[in-house]
């Protein structure tokens, strides 16, 4: 048993979509949550980019006493998770690979689609992960530079948004995807259109579920779980406004975030030198 909290990052209030079902999985584990809103989208940032923040903040977070790091940001772990694992002393998980086994899992005629950010789909990591299961796998990427700015703008039921959904979907549904990868901590926001647009026959696999999951059999596999029988606690950072981040956050955790702190891009850039 360990009661130290997990430490969670992403570029900004994505993430929240996977500590919410951390939080129906595991609700006895103590969060505390790192929101990179400052330098939101990572998507279309550069790996190198990505690298240099990923290491601040997981730098920051170990210096919390954190017992696992979890890298709650597709991008972010397309771009750095093997370098992070690499270079620290630490536990670090991420998404792809829980995502990835499970729609090589679900699909029935092995033809996979993923949606993502323009940095994950360059990363080459899905396709990676999805061949490794299953050689015989075609994988279908589709990059939507504009779909996780747009679900964050909050309005996910305009005629915008529909039109943009189906402009995304479209190659997937004509490549005969089965099963489709939200690949982007942002898209379980708007599945009920995305399965509307595929069609009840396509299976959409959640990212941040699968992640969840994930992070529940790492803590039980080291023994490192939290008593059952209590109440988690979790607390916010994030690197941009304050209010901001608790007025969206709560849309994706689908509950009020109480206690949040800014912590200045300066300090992290101080702390993390790679
Ligand atoms: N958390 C990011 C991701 O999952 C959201 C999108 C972005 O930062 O561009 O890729």
């Amino acid at each position: 048993m360990d009661p130290r909290p997990i430490g969670m990052f992403d570029s900004g209030v994505g993430g929240l979509t996977v500590l919410h079902e951390c939080l129906v999985s595991i609700p006895e584990e103590d969060f505390i949550y790192l929101g990179d809103t400052g330098r939101f989208p990572y998507g279309p940032r550069s790996a190198d980019e990505i690298k240099s923040y990923a290491w601040q903040i997981a730098s920051h977070l170990l210096s919390l006493d954190v017992k696992l790091l979890v890298v709650a940001c597709n991008s972010a772990t397309a771009a750095a998770l093997p370098w992070l694992q690499e270079r620290l002393m630490a536990t670090v998980i991420g998404a792809v690979l829980p995502e990835s086994e499970a729609a090589a899992r679900t699909t029935r005629n092995r033809r996979v689609g993923v949606l993502a950010t323009e940095a994950t789909v360059a990363s080459g990591s899905y396709e990676r992960a999805l061949l490794n299961l299953d050689a015989g796998l075609e994988v279908f990427l589709q990059p939507c530079p504009r779909l996780a700015s747009l679900i964050q703008e909050g309005d996910v039921s305009s005629p915008e948004m529909v039109e943009t959904v189906k402009h995304y979907a479209a190659p997937l549904r004509e490549a005969g995807a089965d099963t489709v990868i939200l690949g982007c901590t942002h898209y379980p926001l708007v599945t009920p259109m995305l399965q509307r647009t595929f069609g009840r026959d396509v299976i959409l696999i959640n990212s941040a579920r699968e992640m969840s999951l994930e992070v529940g059999d790492v803590l039980k596999r080291m023994g490192i779980a939290n008593d059952p029988s209590r109440e988690g606690k979790y607390s916010f950072l994030c690197t941009g406004d304050v209010d901001s981040f608790r007025r969206v956050g709560a849309r994706f955790l689908q509950m009020p975030l109480t206690s949040v702190e800014r912590v200045k891009i300066s300090d992290l850039e101080r702390t993390g030198v790679a």
